[in-house]
Parts: structure tokens; sequence; C-alpha cells
């Protein structure tokens, strides 16, 4: 939600999105910088964003606006912050730097030192080929985030619109590769990943296409830049109830036959199930939980 729109900030708190973020960067004129740190700072302050997780995103460390939008932000709210959003990260120094800044705010304020976390946007080239050392650059990091616009427009790739196939390019997917190497980099940090923006507003279709291709891979979620995404988002990244049942019966019937049977590769009806089987279901049973999903099948021996 871009700070400078009073209707959006009002807007966005009661939307059914897991995450809000507000922001200062892209969405905001330069001009409208200023005014947009106030309004944000009054929106967290006295808005009513309960079970919501509150980002907001401050300017690139490329422009002059990111100390006061920091020092602006964190002062005058940030206790009601759970996350900063640093854009265009393209090196581990600038995770770093938010960190040291954050750490010295919270103690000028008397908050507690290291509570309010980091989200990297990685949006270029620079920022990709460095993803490893971004990923293990902070303590605070929590989200690698994919920045779709920005990273097409930085390697010119030959398209205007964003998230989709550029055409020309028939052979494969072009972004499999980008997003693969965000996940590994999250992975490996034990971080969250989450796919970025769609911005054909109106056509939901699209944008379930395109969050499919990342939630497919393990992604943890996308971007919602309009309410009409919002029921889609949640859709797509929720396992089916098919398969969160099948999950949970694999815990269930895994448990019982490595603790009751004291075996550990068993047959459940015609699938082999073992250890491995065991770690893939506690992924999707954690997602189905987390999505509210309740079961509609239990596991006889
Ligand atoms: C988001 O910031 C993007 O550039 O896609
Ligand atoms: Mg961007």
């Amino acid at each position: 939600m871009p700070g400078s729109n009073l209707r959006f900030l009002e807007k966005a708190q009661g939307l059914p999105a897991d995450e809000v973020f507000l922001d200062l960067e892209d969405a905001v004129a330069p001009l409208a910088k200023e005014e947009a740190r106030r309004n944000i700072v009054t929106a967290l302050r006295e808005g009513d964003w309960t079970g919501k997780t509150r980002v907001v995103r401050v300017n690139d460390l490329t422009t002059q606006w990111t100390y006061r939008d920091v020092i602006e932000i964190v002062e005058g709210a940030g206790d009601r912050l759970d996350c900063l959003m640093l854009p265009k990260v393209q090196d581990p120094t600038e995770v770093v730097w938010l960190d040291t800044l954050l750490t010295q705010i919270e103690k000028t304020m008397g908050f507690e030192v290291g509570r309010i976390g980091i989200e990297a946007q990685i949006e270029n080239a620079r920022g990709l080929v460095n993803v490893d050392s971004i990923a293990g650059s902070s303590r605070r990091l929590e989200t690698l985030v994919f920045g779709p616009a920005d990273f097409m427009a930085s390697i010119n790739m030959r398209t205007l619109v964003v998230g989709e196939q550029p055409p020309g390019y028939e052979e494969g997917d072009a972004y499999h590769y980008i997003l693969m190497r965000l996940l590994m980099a999250a992975r490996m940090h034990d971080l969250q990943v989450i796919d970025g923006p769609y911005l054909q507003i109106r056509d939901v279709d699209g944008y379930r296409r395109v969050a499919r291709r990342a939630a497919a891979l393990g992604f943890d979620g996308k971007w919602v830049l309009h309410p009409s995404q919002i029921e889609a988002a949640n859709e797509v990244f929720s396992p089916s109830q098919e398969d969160y049942d099948h999950a949970e019966l694999i815990l269930e019937a895994y448990e019982h036959y490595t603790t009751v049977e004291k075996r550990g590769a068993v047959m459940l009806g015609d699938e082999m199930i073992d250890e491995a089987s065991r770690k893939m279901a506690l992924v999707v049973a954690a997602k189905g939980r987390a999505a509210g999903l309740s079961r509609t099948t239990r596991f006889e021996p």
C-alpha cells in the first residue's frame, strides 16, 4: 500500500492478507515521500493491524531517503512494526547497515534489540549473484523477496508484462533459474522466500498461473497488489484438501508403524513411505494447518 494514500492505508487493515507492507519506495512519488512517512507512522500507531505482519518498505540505499525513512518510521512506530523491507539489495553490507541502524534506534528508544526483522528484495543481477551472502548477512533477515519488475528491467528482459514469459522465448520458463536461485539461498539460511507482484490486476487467472509456478517450486507466498488477487493467493499457496489429508495420513501412519511396529519403510495403501516421505508430509501438513484446513480422514491401522 502506497504510504501516500490515506484511503488505502485505512482499507488495507480489513483485508484477509497475512502481511501488509506500507510503501515508501516505488509506489510513492519523490515529492510525497516525507508526507508518506508521517502517514505511515500514524497508520501504524492508530490502525488496527490485528493478525497481520506489519512491514514498511523503505527506499533503497542508492537514494538519499533511506536513513530518514528508517529513523522516522522506527522512532515513530518501531513498537508497532514487525519488519522493514529493504529494496534492490545488491550486497550483504546493505543489510548489515540496516541491522546496525536498527540496533541504534532500538537502544535509543528502549525497544527490545533485534525484534524488528528485515526482508530483502532481490531485484537485479548483482543482488541475485550475491544472494547467498545476502541471505546470511544478518540474524534479523527473515525473508527474501523477488522483485520481478525491477529485475526484468535491470537485465533487459524483453517484455513489459511482469511475470509472464517474454515473447520469443518458447523453450522453457524464463524465471526458473531466478526463482530457484532465490529458493536455494533462502532455504540454506532458513528464510522465507516470497514472489513479487503481478501487475495485470484484472487478470486473476494470469495471477493464479504465475503464482502456481512459484508455489510449486516451494515459495512461501506472493505479493498481492489489489484485493482481487488475495483469494487467488491464499488458494494457490494452501495445499488442496486432498493433499492435506494425505499428508496428515502419512504422518500418522508413519508414527504408528515406526513406534508401535518398529518398522522404517512401510506401505500406506499402494504407496511406500519412509522417513523422507514423513519430511515431505510435514511441509504440506504445516501449510495446511497454517491455512486453517481441518482433516476429513483418519488413519486406521
Ligand atoms: C517489486 O518491487 C518489483 O520490482 O517487482
Ligand atoms: Mg521493485
